[in-house]
């Protein structure tokens, strides 16, 4: 039977057991190949399950996914992206294998790392900047035009020929996004975006997140980052423990997290 997803509830019901009528946000039955498309996706490393059997088709605008530490989010993060294949079941980002077809996801799929040390490659904000596009096919001193173009566009025209190891952190991370943007991806997939910057680096690169034509995907710990999200999904060890309206989900979410807090025991699943 085909799988949907009523956004009006918390629950993630079967489309069989809610007709149309009944509600109007049942998304299924999984036809569209448009946007994420997870089926019956399993992950396991070692024989330890990280996640399980997450169905989910992702095409809305501005999709969150939060969950504590060790639920799986950076996993689910790199399914998504194709870096890691799933144990079981299938990942297609517009109806592509995104693990195998690594070229055409340039222009359909770009990832931010949390850290943007894990992400930056070269030494200069240009080459930087360049890669993606030399990767999709641009001759080498084209795409260094095009990356100095969008530097001075950016008002960052100093940084071209600097050191990237002299910006700081918050201008790392808006350099990662900017190499992103570059390649013009239909989908930007954010892992903790804005996790452990200053608060004017925040809300700068909130503002340019906000900013986006892209489909956002945002995985973090914080339900305020996702609070204005189409819709939110709860990981809670490697499951969907809810998906839904951004203020039930996050409401919920905040809710455990506090009761958990409350408790003496580590709430951290990550060991
Ligand atoms: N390659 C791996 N080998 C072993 N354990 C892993 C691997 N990748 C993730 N895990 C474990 O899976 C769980 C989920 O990790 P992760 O996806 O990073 O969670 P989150 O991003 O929500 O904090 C953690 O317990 C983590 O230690
Ligand atoms: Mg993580």
């Amino acid at each position: 039977m085909a799988k949907g997803w009523c956004h009006c509830q918390l629950a993630r019901v079967p489309a069989g057991s809610i007709t149309r009528q009944m509600c109007k946000d049942v998304t299924g039955p999984m036809t569209d190949q448009g946007g994420i498309m997870l089926e019956g996706v399993s992950y396991a490393v070692a024989g330890k399950p990280i996640l399980s059997g997450l169905s989910l088709h992702l095409h809305e605008r501005r999709i969150g996914i939060v969950g504590r530490n060790g639920s799986g989010k950076s996993t689910l993060l790199r399914l998504m992206a194709g870096l890691i294949a799933p144990t079981d079941g299938q990942v297609t980002v517009d109806g592509l294998n995104p693990a195998r077809e690594r070229k055409k996801m340039l222009s359909r799929l770009g990832i931010l790392f949390q850290n943007p040390d894990h992400q930056i490659l070269f030494p200069t904000p240009e080459e930087e900047l360049a890669f993606g596009l030399i990767q999709m096919g641009l001759a080498k001193e084209a795409a260094l035009d095009r990356a100095k173009a969008r530097l001075r566009a950016e008002g960052r025209a100093e940084w071209i020929g600097a050191a990237v190891a002299t910006l700081s952190q918050g201008q790392r991370h808006w350099l990662c996004l900017q190499s992103v943007l570059m390649m013009e991806p239909a989908t930007i997939l954010l892992d903790e975006p804005l996790a452990g910057l200053d608060l004017p680096t925040q809300a700068r690169l909130a503002r340019a997140f906000e900013g986006l034509t892209q489909r956002l995907v945002t995985i973090t710990h914080d339900p305020a980052a996702v609070a204005a999200a189409d819709r939110v999904i709860w990981l809670e060890a490697g499951r969907v423990r809810a998906d839904g309206a951004a203020a039930e989900v996050t409401a919920a979410f905040a809710f455990e997290m506090a009761r958990l807090g409350a408790q003496d025991a580590d709430a951290d699943l990550a060991h």
